[in-house]
């Protein structure tokens, strides 16, 4: 019988494509992918970093495996991901029981610690990761995650993803090309561009390449019907971008643009190389070019020496920008980054007050721009039945709203056309016509 692999994906949308890469080199390796971690020969973490919680609950949950290897002595656990890279050696010396750590640049070194089981930490700089093709497991469908970069160069004073990802490398365009194309083969319609700053794509390659110029090459390949992106950095996001999201269709009229706050105290702070000024700056230029662009954002509530004053600037900030949708956190102090060294680091209590005021304000916010959807038609790419109700079929807008609609089957991988009769607070249901 094959043996059987794992995988629990932490974090954002990097982890899971790494995690496409690792259950690719299990594939590759014979084995067979299982949805039980009881049944497993092999479970493997892929963690995040960001916040202290996430790192807590990985934590307790490898914890809670250590009898799992009790009763199955054959039972092998790896860890991967950001905590993997943060942590290396320290993470056998405290749970024995886990047999690999490898970090998010070292997933080409897996395929020989399962045939040989050698090994136990691979957590070392990888400079040529960036130029390897893994073999993937896709999930198939119409929607597919491609990274375009990795890395980080922006040490934002918070911010763990420099330490835990490395220096910020971009990939070959032709790779990135030739997968894309692999994707559409397979029926791919929709790809989404990840990078920690996609507006600096192409810096570190020798074949000088900007990212609007990748975006034009994708834009040619026929059977991808559209194209996004994740996370454009405010302070390089360059009107050359405004206008090829402007010029070419198949870029979805979404921009996720983390402002994280209002007060430029807070944002010299943090080091992220903006004023607030400068924010809305680029939001009237994106305006101006695409007036209906959704722009959501990520909002960080009590980053160290924030006042009172600082925090009414970030909720006046979400009054005057009016996004289409946010992230909020509490600030989180992660180790080895500047931050935690600053003064006056706010009360927990207070952070949790922050955020909620932040949320309060911004379900107020999304109600009233929800409102301008009632009764209008919009396009959406059925992407499959709903998860909340098998009877119905759910898609997004280009602007990235969830349209939930009765239909057949068949439109699955089409651009369908829906009038808006109903809004709920976090999708929209609909009539197709
Ligand atoms: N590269 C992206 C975001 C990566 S992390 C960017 O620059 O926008 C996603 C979000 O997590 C960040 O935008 C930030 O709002 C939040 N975040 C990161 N570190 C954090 C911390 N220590 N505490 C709270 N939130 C944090
Ligand atoms: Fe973190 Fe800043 Fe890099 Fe984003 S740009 S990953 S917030 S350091
Ligand atoms: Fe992503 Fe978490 Fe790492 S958000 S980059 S998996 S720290």
């Amino acid at each position: 019988m094959k043996k059987k692999f794992f995988i629990k994906t932490m974090g954002c949308q990097m982890n899971v494509n790494d995690s496409e890469k690792i259950a690719g080199i299990f594939l590759e390796s014979g084995y067979v992918e299982s949805d039980d971690d009881r049944q497993a020969d092999v479970i493997v973490f892929n963690t995040c970093s960001i916040r202290q919680r996430a790192e807590q609950k990985f934590f307790s949950e490898l914890g809670r495996l250590k009898d799992a290897k009790k009763h199955n002595a054959k039972l092998r656990i790896a860890v991967a991901g950001c905590i993997a890279r943060q942590e290396g050696e320290k993470i056998i010396k405290r749970f024995p029981y886990v047999d690999y750590v490898f970090g998010p640049d070292n997933i080409d070194r897996l395929q020989s610690w399962i045939n040989t089981g050698e090994g136990r930490v691979s957590v070392e700089d990888n400079p040529e990761y960036h130029l390897k093709v893994l073999p993937m497991k896709r999930e198939g469908g119409v929607r597919a995650w491609v990274s375009i970069m990795y890395g980080c160069d922006n040490f934002c004073a918070y911010c763990v993803v420099p330490y835990t990802r490395g220096r910020e490398r971009s990939r070959p365009a032709e790779d990135i090309i030739n997968e894309i194309k692999a994707l559409s083969d397979d029926g791919c319609k929709e790809v989404t561009l990840l990078g920690q700053n996609v507006n600096s794509y192409g810096k570190s390659l020798s074949a000088r390449s900007e990212f609007p110029e990748l975006l034009e090459n994708i834009h040619l390949i026929s059977g991808i019907k559209r194209i996004r992106f994740v996370t454009s950095h405010p302070k390089d996001l360059s009107d050359r971008l405004i206008n090829v999201m402007r010029d070419m269709p198949k870029i979805c009229e979404h921009l996720h643009l983390p402002l994280q706050a209002g007060s430029d105290n807070i944002l010299k702070l943090m080091n992220r190389g903006y004023t607030f000024d400068n924010y809305t700056q680029k939001i009237e230029s994106i305006r101006s070019a695409v007036p209906d662009m959704a722009i959501t954002t990520d909002i960080i509530a009590g980053f160290p020496g924030e006042t009172d004053e600082d925090f009414k600037m970030t909720m006046k900030a979400l009054e005057t920008i009016g996004f289409d949708g946010i992230y909020a956190f509490k600030y989180s102090k992660r180790p080895g980054t500047k931050a935690v060294e600053l003064p006056s680091h706010i009360d927990e209590n207070v952070k949790s007050e922050r955020l909620l005021l932040i949320q309060e304000l911004q379900e107020t916010i999304i109600s009233e721009k929800n409102k301008r959807f009632k009764g209008e038609t919009v396009e959406i790419l059925t992407e499959g039945l709903s998860k909340g109700d098998a009877d119905m079929l759910t898609g997004r807008t280009a602007k990235n709203k969830i349209v939930n609609y009765c239909g057949d089957k068949g439109d699955i991988g089409n651009l369908v056309r829906i009038k808006i009769l109903e809004i709920k607070q976090h999708s929209l249901f609909g009539d197709k016509i």
